[in-house]
């Protein structure tokens, strides 16, 4: 447990797995995706902390998580070092007010028959906060915060672009001064033109307002220049974690270097230089993870204690503490993996079935 009073999102031991169940009647649970399988990690009070993995590595499940909209299955999370799970009706309509998250996709986010006044100023009306004029005047304010005409105010969603819509949704999420905002791939749905606008946004409001985000993206490029640290996940779990900027620069996790080759490169001749590491094969089933560390078989440094033993998540040999790698064998400086090719086949585990809470 985290008593550290810079820590104000601690998750322990954290695992969220959906049951499959099959049967008309007597529905029986025949297997369990495991979204997310056992991730540690902290949130610092007003950091960037950028989550990156692949499409279905758990990411937008973690994110419920954290903002109390999915029981987890197993773990715990704590807030300002109190257990989630734990809060009275009381203490849980205060968390809510402070951690709030901005989705993925903004067009399915916002109900397309409603107002944008409304919508914004939906929170004060879950909570009893203000209304009439009261509630106008700060729906008004809000919008002119996030760079949206207050005039506006009795628009449909349609009437706005992709930018401005996800605009909407940053306003709704600071209605109730919020100290964490959980935002979900808050860009990918968006043009490339389009996406800086938005980070700045996010970026300006976070010096305006002191927030805390945990900033979810597919890939490294977009997190890059906001996250203060990053995880890396790989199938439910935390590969690496560290400062950006020595993520960055001295990727220890094989999966971490994999995903740093395949950013794209703006300078033609340094993109030619630059040599990609190829992983073979998709990203195994959450049903069905492989043994040991999951990345094996797609990773070009396997050897056979990773397909029976689970890597920690740990400070490896010459690495400073707060940078953690879940490696048996991880990346040593200067070593390339880009002519290296797994090598080892799958070994699937014995499916796990820990009690689901809910
Ligand atoms: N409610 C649910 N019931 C069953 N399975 C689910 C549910 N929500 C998510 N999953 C599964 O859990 C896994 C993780 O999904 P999640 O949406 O968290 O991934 P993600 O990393 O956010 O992916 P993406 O980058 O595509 O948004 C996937 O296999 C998904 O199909
Ligand atoms: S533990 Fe083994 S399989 Fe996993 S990333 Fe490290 S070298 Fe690759
Ligand atoms: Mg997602």
């Amino acid at each position: 447990m985290s008593t550290d009073p810079d820590v104000l999102v601690s998750v322990e031991g954290v695992y969220k797995h959906f049951p499959i169940k099959q049967g008309i009647v007597f529905k029986k649970e025949i297997a369990r995706v495991h979204a997310v399988d056992g991730v540690d990690l902290q949130v610092r009070r007003g950091e960037t902390l950028g989550i990156v993995g692949e499409s279905g590595c758990g990411k937008s499940t973690l994110a419920r998580c954290i903002t109390g909209l999915h029981p987890v299955t197993r773990g715990r999370i704590t807030y300002e070092g109190r257990d989630i799970t734990k809060f009275s009706a009381r203490d849980l309509k205060a968390f809510r007010r402070d951690v709030q998250m901005i989705f993925q996709d903004p067009y399915g986010s916002l109900n397309p028959r409603r107002r944008v006044g409304s919508i914004i100023g939906d929170p004060f009306a879950v909570h009893g906060i203000a209304d009439g004029a009261d509630r106008k005047k700060r729906v008004q304010e809000l919008m002119e915060l996030v760079g949206l005409n207050p005039e506006h105010y009795n628009r449909f969603p349609a009437e706005f672009s992709g930018g401005q819509r996800q605009r909407i949704g940053v306003a709704r999420a600071l209605a109730l001064k919020p100290k964490v905002i959980v935002c979900d791939e808050p860009v990918s749905a968006l043009d490339v033109s389009i996406q800086a606008q938005v980070i700045n946004l996010l970026e300006d409001l976070q010096d305006e307002l002191g927030l805390t985000y945990v900033f979810i993206a597919h890939d490294l490029s977009v997190v890059r220049h906001v996250s203060d640290r990053i995880a890396v996940m790989y199938l439910g779990r935390t590969a690496e974690l560290a400062e950006a900027e020595t993520l960055y620069g001295a990727p220890r996790h094989p999966y971490t270097a994999a995903l740093l080759s395949a950013e794209s490169i703006p300078d033609p001749d340094e993109a030619e230089r630059a040599e990609r590491i190829v992983l073979i094969g998709d990203v195994p089933s959450p049903i069905d993870p492989p043994s040991g560390c999951r990345f094996h078989p797609r990773c070009p440094k396997a050897k056979e204690q990773c397909v029976e033993e689970e890597p920690e998540l740990i400070a490896r040999e010459g690495d400073p503490a707060d940078h953690l790698t879940a490696c048996h064998f991880p990346v040593e400086p200067g070593e390339s993996l880009a002519r290296e090719q797994a090598s080892i086949e799958q070994v699937s585990t014995e499916p796990v079935l820990p009690e689901v809470s809910t």
